[in-house]
This record gives C-alpha cells, sequence and structure tokens, in this order.
C-alpha cells in the first residue's frame, strides 16, 4: 500500500480497492498542495476535534459518500452533518473492510472549531495489507508508548515534532525508541510559524540511537 502525506497531520493511505484519509487539513493549511477536488476516499479517521485535523472532514466525506471513523462523540458530531461514522473508544479495535483500526491514548485536548466538547483526543492503530501503522495524533510523550510498541508489531509511525502543541524533538526521539517502528516519519511541523522544527534534527538523533527515520515532502509518498 501507499502511504501519501498531505502535510501536517494528514495522511492518505491508499491501496488497490480503499483511499482512507487520516486529519484532512486543507483549508487554512498555508502548506497544503492538494484539493478537496483530489481527496476521493471511502473512510477518513479523525484522531481529535482541533480545526488543524477535522475542519475538512465533512465536506470530504459528503462529498465522497465516505464514512468517519473517530470517537463516540466525534461520530455523533458528523452525523449532524448526515455523515456517515463509526464511534469507537480508546482501547477498542474493529475490522472494517480494508483493516483494523484501533484508538489509543493521546495526551493532548479536544474541542470543536466552536469550542465545544470534542470527547478525548486519540491515536490510531491501522493494520491492513499485513502492514500496521501508528498514527499518533497530537500528543506529548507518553510512557505508554512503550506498551503501543510491545502490543503491535508497528512498520510505520507518524510521530509529531513540532512541540509547543505536542512533543517536540528530543520527545519525539524518546517515542520512537519506546514504539521500536521500522521507521517513524515525522509530522505536525512548520504548518505555522509557533509549530517550526527540522526534520533533519529529528532524522539525526532518531538514527543516533539505531533507529530508522523517513522525512516525507508534502505530496511525496512512500510505499510499506
Ligand atoms: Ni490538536
Ligand atoms: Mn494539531
Amino acid at each position: 500500500m501507499k502511504i501519501i502525506y498531505h502535510g501536517h497531520s494528514f495522511l492518505q493511505i491508499v491501496n488497490s480497492k480503499y483511499s482512507i484519509l487520516i486529519d484532512p487539513f486543507v483549508t487554512g493549511n498555508p502548506k497544503a498542495i492538494t484539493s478537496i477536488e483530489n481527496l476521493k476516499c471511502d473512510y477518513i479517521i479523525l484522531t481529535h476535534g482541533h480545526g488543524d485535523h477535522i475542519s475538512d472532514a465533512m465536506a470530504i466525506a459528503k462529498k465522497y459518500n465516505a464514512t468517519v471513523i473517530s470517537s463516540f462523540e466525534i461520530a455523533n458530531y458528523a452525523e449532524k452533518f448526515n455523515v456517515k461514522a463509526h464511534p469507537m473508544g480508546i482501547g477498542g479495535g474493529f475490522n472494517f473492510p480494508f483493516g483494523r483500526v484501533k484508538l489509543t491514548i493521546a495526551h493532548h485536548s479536544s474541542s470543536f472549531p466552536d469550542g465545544s466538547y470534542a470527547g478525548n483526543p486519540t491515536g490510531v492503530i491501522i493494520s491492513m495489507d499485513g502492514k500496521t501503522i501508528y498514527h499518533a495524533g497530537d500528543t506529548g510523550l507518553f510512557y505508554d508508548m512503550k506498551l503501543i510498541g510491545e502490543m503491535h508489531k508497528i512498520d510505520c509511525a507518524f510521530l509529531p515534532i513540532g512541540d509547543n502543541f505536542t512533543m517536540g524533538i528530543d520527545d519525539a526521539v524518546k517515542a520512537s525508541e519506546f514504539i521500536n517502528a521500522h521507521v517513524t516519519i515525522p509530522i505536525h511541523f512548520n504548518t505555522f510559524d509557533i509549530i517550526n522544527a527540522n526534520p533533519e534534527d529529528y532524522k539525526k538523533k532518531v538514527e543516533s540511537i539505531g533507529k530508522k527515520c523517513r522525512i516525507i515532502n508534502i505530496g511525496d509518498s512512500i510505499e510499506i
């Protein structure tokens, strides 16, 4: 399968049958180079309610009749827009037609763009085509990442490095050690000045502890 990095925390997982978006962020994203017209999808996974993760999700879901997969609160919110939604809870997994999705904890907050409560923020583990991906969502470093690494053989971990709202580089390096993924990929940096970080610094530090790191430029993809 192919994973396209659309910038910020926005990934698109594509195989021969399915297109799955995670945290689409195009409108208001100064670094976005794609548009909603190019984002045909079957499912949209949302880690939490902040605008830089969900602001385009309802419009995209409606346009392509996609199903939103997220927390109970965000699934209820989606249904108010007449969008199909599948609610989940942290620690729970479900086998979807494309593969298995499991929600993890994330240490962050979660509210909708209007300020109302959006449940707890999450990370997500996706297993499909024999590979396992971990998207940490927005989070600080937490020791249970070690447990995530023990319970799942993660092929590819997407970790925020932009600091201020999430882990910065040094904490994300520690996270890469805990998760023990085959490769980690930095996300959630350089979209706005407040989260500027140099991914090359992160890569160097990850490699110095004997782990692999790939930096994916916006619009580029990896095959796993
Ligand atoms: Ni956030
Ligand atoms: Mn964010």
